[in-house]
């Protein structure tokens, strides 16, 4: 039979006279990397078989048939043991072919179906459990970071500004601003997870469907269903249902924001861990070497992770691109929106990992960071605060100590040392316990309210994020 004569097998195929072409087969395919969606095709189709039963389309008997044959598909998925089929196009009909070839009443899962409601289904299962993956993933990053700020409560380096040396702060609050960087990526995924927790099942292809479905009985068992009262949740315009990818965009969003914290973080660390710097020192186990240079020691796994973050931003703007300017509904552009999800979400798992195994062994220099945090232009401003609560105006004061790093400056005099009566001549309201300030405990004990640098402060804040974490 000539290639043009061989009638299409597809699901869909009825109306065809002659079968996709190879090219188009493989042009089109989307089951190389939606396969991943396998579990939660099946739970999909559980819930929907046992509710087609439920309602009398299918026998209970045909029900317990499909349900006990998608049991045994995922077990072989699971087992690696399964046939996965290109000419199948996708996840979902390789599944329902496979079902039917053992159990001939699957030919009646399809009922009051579509791939396109069936896709919407399984991506919001599979963001529920990304989120809580991530989520998991960023708890146990705050729990090493906290603990690393703990160990670290007792040393202190410059804080910068445009990478100058600004005010001295401690490792701990350092490491505590990252804190709240991922603290506020696991509302992100939180939201996610909520916006996910919406059944589109029973949208049919787009318009829904004539037969009597019960919506709610399939959101209930598949757990799209309020955590407080139970009540199932499902989406309210069957076009919408289909069309919509705002999830994937969120998604993508937080896992991009995670990103550009993760790249942020890792600045940080290959700063310090320059030779310049070398306020940190990395564990050997995620560093590599050079093939030319002997005595290199590279942070490649901080630097991974900022390049890393590049590829979640274009994940992000993949999708944005993907989106715009489709038509309601479903377009098959949209099976594209996958690739970038499945990556976004792997990436940002393994960046996570490498960061907290990273953070469980880095180790602070605390002799390079004395000798950093010494500079005692650290607490010019400092100073100009102790000419205001001379009575001086900020303004003013703010002049005068600028007038006085110019004379250290010209002097090649550490500005502590400058002799008083120079002091005295710059700020006339200046008295001779002026230099009081050049000193470090002095600057974090007059930083003690709520938000800043103090050692109590560090210390509540340390206890509040162990209480949080537990
Ligand atoms: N593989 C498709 C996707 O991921 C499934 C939906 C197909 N729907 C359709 N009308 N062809 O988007």
């Amino acid at each position: 039979m000539k290639k043009s004569e061989k009638k299409s097998q597809a699901s869909w195929g009825g109306r065809f006279s002659e079968a996709p072409s190879d090219l188009m087969l493989r042009f089109s395919e989307s089951v190389s990397f939606d396969k991943l969606l396998a579990r939660f095709d099946i739970q999909g189709s559980t819930a929907h078989a046992k509710m087609l039963a439920k309602v009398g389309i299918i026998t209970k008997s045909e029900c317990s048939q499909i349900v006990k044959g998608l049991a045994n598909i995922l077990k072989k998925i699971e087992a690696g043991d399964f046939q996965w089929s290109e000419s199948l196009e996708d996840v979902h009909m390789n599944i329902e072919q496979a079902l039917t070839k053992d159990v001939p009443a699957a030919a009646k899962l399809h009922t009051a179906r579509s791939r396109n409601d069936q896709v919407a289904t399984d991506m919001r299962l599979f963001f529920k459990y990304a989120c809580s993956e991530v989520v998991a993933k960023l708890e146990k990053l705050l729990v090493t970071l906290v603990e690393l700020a703990d160990q670290n409560k007792d040393i202190f380096i410059p804080g910068y500004t445009h990478l100058q040396r600004a005010q001295p702060v401690s490792v701990a609050h350092h490491i505590l601003a990252w804190v709240e960087m991922f603290a506020r990526d696991i509302e992100r995924f939180k939201f996610a997870y909520d916006a996910s927790n919406v059944s589109p099942l029973g949208s049919g292809a787009i318009a829904g469907s004539t037969l009597p479905i019960d919506r709610l009985e399939t959101a209930t068992l598949m757990g799209f269903v309020d955590e407080q009262t139970g009540e199932p949740i499902v989406t309210g315009n069957s076009m919408d249902a289909v069309a919509d990818r705002d999830l994937f965009l969120e998604f993508a969003f937080a896992c991009a924001t995670v990103g550009i914290h993760l790249s942020r973080v890792s600045e940080d660390v290959i700063i310090w861990n320059t030779s310049e710097f070398a306020f940190v020192a990395l564990p050997d186990a995620f560093t590599t070497g050079s093939s030319l240079m002997p005595q290199k020691k590279n942070p490649d796994a901080f630097e991974l992770m900022r390049g890393k973050s590049a590829r979640l931003i274009g994940n992000l703007s993949n999708l944005f691109a993907l989106v715009k300017g489709l038509p309601l509904t479903y377009n098959r552009d949209l099976q594209e929106d996958k690739p970038p999800i499945f990556d976004s979400f792997a990436q940002v798992s393994i960046c996570l990992d490498v960061l907290t195994q990273c953070a469980k062994k880095m180790k602070f220099v605390k002799e390079k960071c004395d000798i950093a945090v010494s500079d005692p232009l650290l607490l010019a401003t400092d100073l100009a605060d102790y000419f205001v609560m001379q009575g001086v105006p900020f303004r003013k004061a703010h002049h005068c100590v600028g007038e006085i790093v110019a004379l250290a400056e010209k002097t090649k005099t550490p500005i502590n040392e400058l002799a008083d009566k120079d002091i005295f001549a710059i700020c006339d309201k200046a008295d001779k316990n002026w230099r009081k300030v050049f000193d470090l405990k002095r600057a974090f004990a007059m930083r003690e309210k709520i938000g800043m640098p103090g050692a109590n402060q560090i210390k509540s804040q340390i206890k509040a994020w162990k209480e949080i974490i537990g």
